[in-house]
């Protein structure tokens, strides 16, 4: 078996820059470069400070510092890159289509296909291409016509390797991950081409927590494992409404159905909705082939996860509505987190942006507050919603880095990140500042409501009557 000297990452976003810095560290013996034509982002990988990488995740910035420019090297020379490598890992971005067939469902592949095509015009010795990006099931097909087409005599190997790790626990996951899937041909060449990347996980991972299957498999499963998740989080979501109108407490009851080993504890946890890049756009994903295969009855399964994640984020404001008389209109309403889960500064469909755009269709001034997203990030968020123009945005919505003097004469405070900090903050002092009644909403249910009432706020936490 030959052995991999050099490996190409082709995006550098917050799958392609902590897995190769993890690979990078794990496997001195191998040079990693992570390439992406993104300019300032690279710059930013490259910059000194290690706390001002472009991916928040703990541990991150210092597997970066000891092993950046060893064998660890980010990049925008992508045709070098591509040249120098034996292996490549494809991990751009693969959003839902927002034109044409499949808009609003079927993942866009044109990056993919963009980075397919560089690989065959470049490539001058043979190459292993890894789908790290997540896929709808028989992509490697369309690579591998893409690759083979290419007439300049070079063998292409195409292997999927799906990426499950979480934001937030990034490096963690990929550290001690359940499992590794590849997904690559059962010819000699596929099974050689497996058994080499394998080997690189090896450096660090059990043997037995490594799976191979073939290429259909590894890709259907990342689109299946986001989906059962997903559900799971919409299942105990839409219990909490129930709850809420019961006396039962969806802690109690996620609990109590928990202990049951086939169900199991994790994921179970009622919020304002899941967000995130990848479970949306994934079970979106999953309905569009459903659909494309005429199996209506799977398809409509799936889409009611979406659909109930949607119920949520809209029953949360508009209860908050209500509860304020039925109207918010020129009431300053205070945003804890921005971020669609904690640890972490990504925003991509964060239940924060939804909750704040219903608000603002009723005339609300929002202030937010989150410990690691920028203003710039989340007017970006709200501009691209498209339901108002950029001046009424930022008349409606301020970014504040201040969380106590936010609180000064608001009439409500909405918890939409579980931020870890917004538990230690003095919220009898947080109620003196606010106006009467002192609404908080605890969207992901961190507060304790006995001792929030004690202090006089009108709290309402979702999943509690
Ligand atoms: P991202 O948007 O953070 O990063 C993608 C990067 O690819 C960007 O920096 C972009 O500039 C670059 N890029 C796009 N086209 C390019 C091209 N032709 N050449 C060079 N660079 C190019 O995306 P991400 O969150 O890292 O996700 C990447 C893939 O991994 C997606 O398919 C996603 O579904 C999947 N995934 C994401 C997560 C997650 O937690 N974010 C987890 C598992 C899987
Ligand atoms: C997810 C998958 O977990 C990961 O395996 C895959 O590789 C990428 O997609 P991520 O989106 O980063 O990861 O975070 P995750 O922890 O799954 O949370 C997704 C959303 O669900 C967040 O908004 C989170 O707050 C929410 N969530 C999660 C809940 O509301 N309740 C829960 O019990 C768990």
């Amino acid at each position: 078996m030959k052995k991999i000297a050099s490996i190409c990452c082709i995006g550098a976003g917050y799958v392609g820059g902590p897995t190769m810095s993890v690979i990078a560290n794990k496997c001195p013996h191998i040079k990693v470069t992570v390439v992406d034509i993104n300019e300032k982002r690279i710059k930013q990988w490259n910059q000194d400070d290690v706390s001002k990488l472009p991916v928040y995740e703990s541990g991150l910035p210092e597997i970066v510092k000891e092993t950046r420019g060893r064998n660890l090297f980010f990049s925008t020379a992508i045709d070098e890159a591509i040249d120098e490598a034996d292996m490549i890992f494809i991990s751009v971005n693969t959003p839902t289509k927002t034109y044409g067939k499949g808009k609003g469902l079927a993942a866009d592949l044109k990056y993919i296909e963009l980075c397919a095509r560089n690989i065959a015009r470049v490539a001058k010795t043979d190459k292993i291409v890894v789908e790290k990006s997540t896929l709808p099931v028989r992509t490697a097909e369309a690579i591998k016509s893409i690759l083979h087409n290419t007439g300049n005599h070079v063998n292409f190997e195409i292997l999927s390797n799906p990426e499950f790790l979480a934001e937030g626990t990034a490096i963690d996951d990929l550290l001690d991950a359940d499992r590794v899937l590849i997904g690559g041909d059962d010819t000699p060449s596929g099974k050689e081409a497996k058994n080499l990347l394998s080997s690189i996980y090896e450096n660090w991972l059990p043997k037995e927590r490594i799976l191979q299957t073939n290429v259909w498999s590894s890709e259907l499963s990342k689109l299946v494992a986001n989906a059962f998740l997903a559900q799971r989080v919409s299942s105990i979501n839409s219990i909490s409404a129930l709850c809420e109108k019961t006396d039962a407490n969806i802690d109690e009851v996620a609990n109590a159905i928990g202990y049951d080993s086939r169900i199991g504890p994790k994921f179970l946890k009622s919020s304002v909705g899941f967000g995130g890049s990848c479970f949306q756009k994934d079970i979106l994903n999953l309905v569009y082939i459903a659909k494309t295969f005429g199996l209506n009855e799977v398809a409509d399964y799936w889409e009611q996860v979406i659909i109930m994640n949607n119920y949520q984020k809209t029953r949360f404001s508009d209860h908050m509505i209500s509860t304020m008389f039925n109207t918010v209109a020129g009431k300053k309403i205070v945003f804890y987190g921005w971020a669609f889960k904690k640890d972490t500064n990504d925003t991509r469909e964060s239940a924060a942006i939804h909750v704040a755009d219903l608000l603002m269709e009723e005339q609300a001034n929002i202030v937010v507050y989150d410990p690691q997203v920028s203003e710039e990030r989340i007017y970006m968020d709200m501009d691209y919603l498209g339901t108002r123009s950029e001046a009424e945005n930022r008349n409606l919505l301020t970014v504040t880095s201040d969380y106590m003097e936010a609180t000064k004469d608001a009439h409500a405070i909405a918890i939409l990140t579980e931020w870890d900090e917004f538990k230690t903050y003095d919220w009898a002092q947080i109620h003196k500042n606010m106006l009467k009644p002192a609404f908080v909403f605890d969207g992901r249910r961190i507060l304790d409501t006995k001792h929030m009432k004690d202090l006089g706020f009108d709290f309402y936490k979702i999943g509690e009557s």
